[in-house]
């Protein structure tokens, strides 16, 4: 199983900084966000990743790679411990350009050279996911029970009508339809999707007749996941653990806290600031 993390995007919610600092690698504390998805990716079985980036995403390559000079200086001084800080993943990583905005149906289409043949976990790094079972290891076990696409789902969430809601089969495990930011009042269940996907590889097939089809602007990856469900071939794993969501400032701010408190010198800080509120 290889994983994949669609990395490409501006980052509008977060300019100024990401004008040059890739969104994926604004921290929690002192880890890049993006590096939560890879130890969810590692801690799952899963040791081939490929990022998908663009033009201003050369940090990520960067981060990836060992830091040869900083190894030899906390060799020198024997710190073990800041040797182990920038100690490289024990995974492959591979990065591929999408060399224009077209879409997230577009950017999965730039990895079918380096997944074709397999399934593989696709992650959006604005989804961060907190507990026990690493939720790319949840998709997998779905998958090896039924064979068929993944779709993670949170339960019920407040705001329904922000989330791509799934329409169930009547075995409450086959998605049949997946309803868009559904108006209040009209969603088809209470399974919102969010960004973890386990795909088989007959999506590329769907995907390419979808890119045929398509009449500009950006594409998404809608077309190859409906053709998937109308086969019945998308099953969905309601997530265990807690997703957090870091796309916008306000869950940014939320993954920060809930990351910075396990550490008690930070939780002490937090206290102070948080009671003079
Ligand atoms: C995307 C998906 C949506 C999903 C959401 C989760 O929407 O299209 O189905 O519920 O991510 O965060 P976006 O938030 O990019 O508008």
């Amino acid at each position: 199983m290889k994983g994949l993390i669609v990395a490409a995007g501006y980052g509008t919610r977060f300019l100024p900084v990401t004008k040059t600092i890739p969104k994926e690698m604004l921290p929690l504390i002192d880890k890049p966000s993006i590096a939560f998805i890879v130890e969810e990716f590692i801690a799952s079985g899963i040791d081939e990743i490929l990022i998908i980036t663009s033009r201003r995403k050369k940090m990520l390559d960067d981060f990836f790679d060992r830091e040869i000079e900083l190894e030899g200086v906390f060799e020198a001084e024997g710190n073990e411990l800041k040797a182990a800080k920038i100690k490289p993943y024990d995974a492959k990583f591979f990065f591929v350009r999408q060399q224009e905005m077209m879409g997230t149906g577009h950017a999965l289409m730039q990895a079918r050279p380096m997944l074709d043949g397999a399934p593989f976990v696709v992650a959006y790094p604005d989804d961060l996911h907190f507990g026990e079972k690493p939720l790319a290891g949840q998709l997998i076990e779905k998958y090896n029970e039924t064979g068929c696409s993944v779709m993670a789902t949170i339960h019920n969430p407040p705001n329904l009508e922000r989330y791509g809601i799934l329409k169930l089969a009547a075995d409450n495990l086959h998605v049949t339809d997946i309803v868009e930011k559904p108006e209040p009042g009209t969603a088809p269940s209470c399974e919102a999707s969010i960004g973890r996907y386990l795909y088989t590889p007959e999506l590329f097939n769907y995907l390419e007749e979808g890119w045929e089809k398509h009449s500009g602007g950006e594409y998404y990856h809608t077309y190859a996941l409906n053709k998937l469900m109308s086969k019945g071939k998308v099953v969905y794993k309601e997530t265990e653990g807690e997703r957090l969501d870091t796309g916008a400032p306000s869950g940014y701010l939320r993954a920060i806290l809930k990351y910075a408190k396990q550490d008690p010198e930070l939780a002490a800080v937090m206290r102070e600031e948080l009671s003079s509120l």
